[in-house]
């Protein structure tokens, strides 16, 4: 008998490659990381929490899970969202995350890098062992803070950039083109490290060809609005630079007004290295698996699509090639006997 839609995806090997550990705070552990470090919530219940999730754009989501992340003060914290982020994704059939952080969002709490880096690590390695999967970190800089700040940010960071994989740009678009940050950028690449950027979520095409043209990036974060622009979409193709998109997110957030009218699978015929990702699944509505079904039934992908999406996000990641070859061969063996 054939295998459900649900067991086929969660069966095929698959990379996530844009998750923000912030967005994966979910009420329980918001209100128990509140009560243990004395923190006063704007929220008497969890259902309060739950209607505050209803977002009419990019910043109104933003306000409210930065707000959230004011929870997260010790190693503990930071070690216990991370291992539950690390289990959930596991679940869902991902062998490798690239997991985004904002150390900004942290720092202007009063916690430093001595805090947060080694309850994201300790957690990285346990699941490794104990689960296997295989994740890595992404520094993010907050694009409404001045590039003074991602410079200082940077600085912060210097004695962990081992333990980097890379640096990223999120946080409010409009206003705030890649271009501002290209200093930062230099600088993490001639440390070694990998560039991607948030463009065309609900910033223009031109931020994109920014990010491409002066951030120097290796992948795109969402790129929706790339669709608007086919020179750009043929630089897409011919360079292979990949397309982290995130379906449910772009709902939550008013990218796009039905799931149905996504641009995901024109971007993948038109022959974009397009991938699914879930962006912030505690606050946007589902996890990895939910983005990959939701999307299924949406748009009407075929098992075909769902496999390519799934070989996408492996080869768009920044593992090391012969991790690559193992998971695509297993991807393989699975896509045919599925
Ligand atoms: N866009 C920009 N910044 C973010 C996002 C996003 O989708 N999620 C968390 N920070
Ligand atoms: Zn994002």
């Amino acid at each position: 008998m054939a295998t459900s839609l649900d067991d086929f995806v969660r069966n095929l090997p698959k990379a996530e490659l844009h998750v923000h550990i912030e967005g994966t705070l979910e009420p329980e552990m918001m209100f128990a990381l509140a009560t243990r470090n004395g923190i006063t919530l704007p929220y008497a219940t969890l259902d309060e929490v739950r209607e505050a999730y209803s977002f009419a754009d990019l910043q109104s989501f933003l306000d409210v899970c930065y707000a959230g992340a004011a929870v997260l003060r010790t190693e503990r914290d930071f070690d216990e969202l991370m291992t539950a982020y690390l289990r959930r994704a596991t679940a869902d059939g991902v062998r490798r995350a690239e997991i985004f952080f904002d150390p900004q969002t942290y720092t202007n709490n009063g916690v430093g890098f001595d805090v947060f880096m080694p309850g994201f690590l300790s957690a990285i390695e346990r699941c490794h062992s104990d689960l296997g999967i295989d994740s890595a970190l992404i520094m993010c800089f907050l694009r409404h803070l001045p590039v003074e700040s991602a410079l200082d940010t940077f600085e912060a960071a210097e004695p962990y950039l081992e333990r980097l994989l890379g640096v990223g740009l999120d946080s409010s678009e409009l206003g705030h083109p890649p271009r501002d940050f290209e200093l930062v950028f230099d600088r993490a690449r001639a440390a070694g490290l990998h560039t991607v950027a948030h463009a065309g979520e609900e910033g223009p095409a031109a931020y994109v060809w920014s990010a491409l043209d002066h951030l120097g990036v290796e992948r795109i974060d969402h790129g929706v609005r790339a669709a608007d622009d086919d020179a750009l979409i043929a630089r897409l193709v011919d360079s292979g630079v990949p397309l982290t998109m995130c379906p449910l997110s772009n709902l939550a957030l008013g990218v796009v007004g039905r799931l149905e009218d996504h641009n995901l699978k024109a971007m993948l015929d038109r022959g974009v290295k397009v991938t699914i990702n879930s962006d912030d699944p505690a606050y946007d509505g589902g996890y990895i698996l939910d983005n990959y079904i939701a999307t299924a039934q949406a748009l009407d992908l075929s098992r075909t699509d769902l496999v390519r999406l799934a070989s996408n996000s492996i080869e768009a990641s920044f593992a090391p090639e012969a991790d690559k070859a193992a998971w695509l061969a297993e991807l393989a063996v699975v896509a045919s006997t599925g």
